[in-house]
């Protein structure tokens, strides 16, 4: 530790009071130990026999959840190595929408087995050097390995949204989940040029409470979280014409205080029947265009409620300028600003819209929209809690079943694609020289690590399992994993278990990224703190330096 210098007998002071400076082989134990711990913390969660955590935040609101990328982000990592695990999480999450666990126990292995050759005096940047060649040579060996799918048997779509929630609360629900989840991304996917583009925010989510998860249904439309603003309007209009207004039915008020003097009852009652001339002209332009429908962003009038009502419209108020823009989209409608401009040409069109009564409240439902792209999945679930994991699994089942419209090839799952790398990776060490042989063959072990660890989650003895793995690798079997349900090593692809080729190619660029980054690291430098922040409750502690391992 040295933050000055010796110049002719005078220190030379070149960082602030109180900064912290490691360097060497302190900084890399350092930052390998504190990103050590955070792997240990999500490996409990992999796969289908994996543990849920109960994160609690310093506000105090319990999250439970399997999900790496949420273990990690509800955490509150302070040590910076550590914190780039959640960029890993991250980086993963958002390239393929799964594998946030299992990247992140990877990139722990790469640094746990570097720190080994380190040990041994090994240089980290030829450990770097080694690591960068079997990642390629891990890339080119998964789609050797992956299998092709033709997306008119959604068969393969299914099964990887299975897998995909097989790990997760909603396991339960898996087949039938899976199903409105394939074809919610089948409905908004789009060809282009040959190949399929889709994006997982063109499925809408909706949550309401109550009921249970397998109460979950796919809406072929869009639903709204608001009720009929007036209870005498109908509550179903087919063949809708909507006009959606992003302007409000209601007298402006004035924006600077006016004084009207009023002399006699007559005057007052010609200005509140000149007030209800204007309410019935908004109301007579719209039934002049033609709808049956109105969809409002602003309020609407009391008055107007009751005109619009006694003509037979639906109307909701107030609704998120978020589902009016994705209205326009589905129907086709044009948003109106002024109401003066309002046409027949700028009603969107539905086949029905139905306020429902869901749980406790009431939405209202846009079905059979001009534009079929239009999917919302309203997810139930008996407590808040479970509504959000669900979501939050869904959401990695809708990514997986995307990256495969996308990228369509898969590789069977339960550790064996990461097997083989490592069976191939081992052969390829054989040709290298000495110390990088060293770094590929321990590349190759921190491979192994999925499948000790679906294992070790399901109880199961890992060293029997890893070593029979081994061996059926060494015979051919290229899809031999640990089915965890079974608690046997079988043919995976047999098994039905399989996931995009997208997310095992991810795993190994964000793991392997990682990995190097930090071992390329041999001087950390923290500044002084300034001042102390305030320290949140419940966490915070002593401000300062972050100690070798991992504080979080
Ligand atoms: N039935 C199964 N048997 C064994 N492994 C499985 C099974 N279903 C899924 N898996 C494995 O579980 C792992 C994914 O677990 P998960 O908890 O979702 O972590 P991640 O965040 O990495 O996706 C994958 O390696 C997948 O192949
Ligand atoms: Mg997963």
């Amino acid at each position: 530790m040295s933050s000055s210098g010796q110049a002719g007998g005078v220190p030379v002071l070149v960082l602030r009071e109180g900064s912290n400076r490691s360097q060497g082989r302190d900084t890399q134990h350092g930052n390998i130990t504190a990103v050590k711990i955070v792997a240990e913390s999500v490996r409990s969660a992999l796969g289908p026999k994996g543990m849920d955590k109960m994160l609690v935040d310093s506000f105090g609101d319990v999250t439970i959840t399997s999900d790496g990328r949420t273990i990690l982000d509800e955490m509150d990592i302070q040590h910076p190595a550590a914190k780039m695990m959640l960029e890993v999480a991250k980086t993963q999450d958002n390239e393929a929408g799964d594998g946030t666990t299992s990247a992140v126990i990877i990139a722990g292995e790469l640094l746990n087995k570097a720190e080994e050759l380190i040990d041994k005096n090994i240089h980290p940047t030829i450990i770097i050097d080694g690591y960068r060649k079997a990642a390629e040579k891990a890339l080119d060996t998964i789609e050797e390995i992956a299998v092709p799918v033709d997306l008119k048997a959604k068969d393969y779509l299914k099964k990887v949204a299975i897998t995909a929630m097989a790990s997760k609360l909603v396991a339960d629900y898996k087949e039938y989940l899976a199903d409105l989840v394939v074809k919610a991304m089948l409905a908004v996917a789009e060809k282009q040029d040959g190949t399929y583009k889709a994006d997982v925010e063109d499925v809408r989510v909706e949550k309401k409470a109550g009921e249970s998860i397998g109460a979950t249904v796919l809406i072929n439309g869009i639903v709204l979280d608001k009720e009929v603003v007036q209870s005498g309007m109908p509550k179903r209009v087919e063949n809708a014409k909507i006009a959606l207004l992003d302007t409000s039915l209601e007298i402006e008020k004035t924006e600077f205080d006016a004084k009207i003097s009023i002399e006699s009852p007559d005057q007052i009652e010609a200005f509140l029947k000149q007030e209800e001339q204007m309410l019935r002209t908004m109301v007579d332009k719209i039934t002049q265009a033609g709808a049956n429908v109105v969809i409002c962003q602003k309020g609407i009038d009391d008055m107007v409620q009751h005109f619009l009502s006694r003509k037979g419209l639906l109307a909701v108020r107030r609704a998120k300028k978020s589902d009016i823009e994705m209205l326009a989209k589905a129907t086709g409608a044009r948003i109106i600003t002024k109401l003066d401009d309002i046409t027949s040409a700028d009603l969107g069109y539905a086949a029905l819209v139905e306020e429902r009564k869901i749980g406790d409240d009431k939405m209202t439902f846009v079905e059979g929209c001009k534009h079929p792209k239009a999917v919302t999945l309203l997810i139930r679930g008996g407590t808040q809690r479970m509504i959000s994991e669900a979501e939050r699994s869904i959401h990695d089942a809708l990514c997986v079943v995307r990256d495969v419209i996308q990228e369509p090839k898969v590789v069977a799952g339960g550790g064996s694609p990461e097997l083989e790398m490592a069976r191939v990776l081992k052969t390829y060490a054989d040709t290298l020289p000495g110390r990088e042989q060293l770094a590929v063959r321990a590349y190759a072990e921190a491979l192994e690590a999925i499948a000790i660890t679906l294992a070790e989650n399901a109880g199961l003895d890992p060293i029997d399992i890893l070593s029979e793995l081994r061996s059926r690798h060494e015979k051919g079997e290229k899809s031999a994993g640990i089915e965890v349900l079974t608690g046997k090593v079988q043919n995976m692809s047999e098994m039905g278990v399989f996931e995009p080729i997208t997310v095992k190619k991810q795993i190994i660029k964000s793991a392997t990224e990682a990995a190097s980054m930090i071992l390329k690291i041999d001087d950390m430098i923290a500044a002084g703190k300034m001042k102390a922040p305030p320290t949140p409750p419940g966490g915070g502690g002593p401000g300062g330096m972050y100690p070798g391992a991992g504080e979080y």
